[in-house]
């Protein structure tokens, strides 16, 4: 058993928390990692209000909780109503100033999750009130920023134990087993956030040839780009890329993205048509470097006590030698 302030302050068993990944994390999934005495997240994303309500709406008896872009939601507001009307477990906001809604999600009396890229932002999350915060490293898949696991966490956890020091903070961005967690709590984190291994569940809303295609790759295989979101016609803040496979895509458009932006419209279709076949040379493949430390695709339960079993043994050997 590995008892931290996060699992006592979200009773919960284990200091796993799964990622709310856009269109990836729905309620399954989210059910699946609490049931197995985690904390689930539904991927709110961009907000579609309908996907939404349906994800919730596969709840079983377990808490789950629900993330959102924090700029997609400063575009759409009153997608907070609509997921405060859910009662999640908690809100999870990620990739801007998550200030404008902590006051409504705190007097909901819903714990606030702000995942962090950078100490900047960590001041920001910590003026806002946040409960919990999850500092992500580059290493991350989806979106995120430049700085890495190794130095982002332990910086965090100073800069929390000097100013905030009731805050929570987890660690994401390259677990995906017992050494990675044990390796987060080592750096000052109470958890994890874990996106990538969870992507790679039976649970997780993923086209079967994207769970191949990570399977058969290594770290060295991904990349860190915008092509896809130029693709998808969404604007992302320039400071974010997204962690994704390499793939035909990529290599005809990382480096030529003026072009690709005047070609948006026709890269756009055969995009979006190579996403729902499946075609996972054009279609962008969201997974972090840990891609490479994922030989299958398993439940969410095995895979959340595998890593709680392996992390366990890993401290307890720490704890006699
Ligand atoms: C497929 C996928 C989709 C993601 N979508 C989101 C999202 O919608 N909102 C968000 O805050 N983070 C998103 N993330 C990032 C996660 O919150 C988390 O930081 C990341 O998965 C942690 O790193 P890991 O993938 O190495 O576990 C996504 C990650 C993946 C893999």
């Amino acid at each position: 058993m590995i008892k931290t302030r996060l699992t006592e302050f979200l009773n919960i068993e284990h200091p796993i928390i799964s990622a709310p990944m856009a269109f990836a994390a729905g309620g399954e999934l989210a059910n699946a990692v609490s049931r197995a005495g985690g904390m689930g997240l539904i991927g709110g994303g961009y907000g579609d209000e309908e996907w939404i309500s349906t994800q919730f709406n596969l709840r079983s008896n377990h808490a789950i909780g629900c993330g959102m872009i924090t700029w997609a939601l400063a575009e759409k507001p009153e997608m907070l109503d609509l997921i405060l009307s859910h009662n999640p477990a908690a809100m999870f906001l990620s990739f801007a100033d998550p200030a404008p809604f902590s006051a409504q999600i705190k007097s909901a009396g819903v714990p606030l999750i702000c995942q962090v890229q950078s100490l900047y932002d960590t001041k920001l999350a910590v003026d806002a009130g946040a409960d919990i915060i999850v500092a992500q490293g580059a290493e991350a898949g989806g979106h995120g920023d430049s700085r890495g696991t190794l130095c982002l966490v332990p910086e965090v956890a100073d800069y929390l134990s000097r100013n905030a020091p009731e805050v929570i903070l987890c660690a994401a961005g390259g677990i995906g087993d017992g050494r990675g967690l044990a390796a987060a709590l080592m750096l000052g984190a109470e958890g994890v956030l874990i996106g990538s291994r969870f992507w790679a569940s039976t649970e997780a809303m993923v086209h079967k040839n994207m769970h191949q295609a990570a399977i058969e790759k290594t770290g060295d295989d991904t990349i860190r780009s915008s092509v896809m979101d130029i693709a998808r016609h969404i604007k992302w803040p320039a400071r974010f890329t997204a962690r994704v496979l390499k793939n035909g895509f990529t290599q005809r458009w990382h480096h030529d993205q003026a072009d690709l932006i005047k070609n948006a419209d026709t890269e756009a279709d055969k995009w979006k048509k190579a996403w729902n076949e499946g075609n996972v040379d054009i279609a962008n493949t969201f997974v972090g470097e840990v891609t490479g430390l994922i030989h299958d695709i398993q439940p969410a339960e095995v895979i959340l006590k595998n890593i709680m079993d392996e992390a366990e043994k890993i401290l307890t050997i720490q704890r006699v030698s």
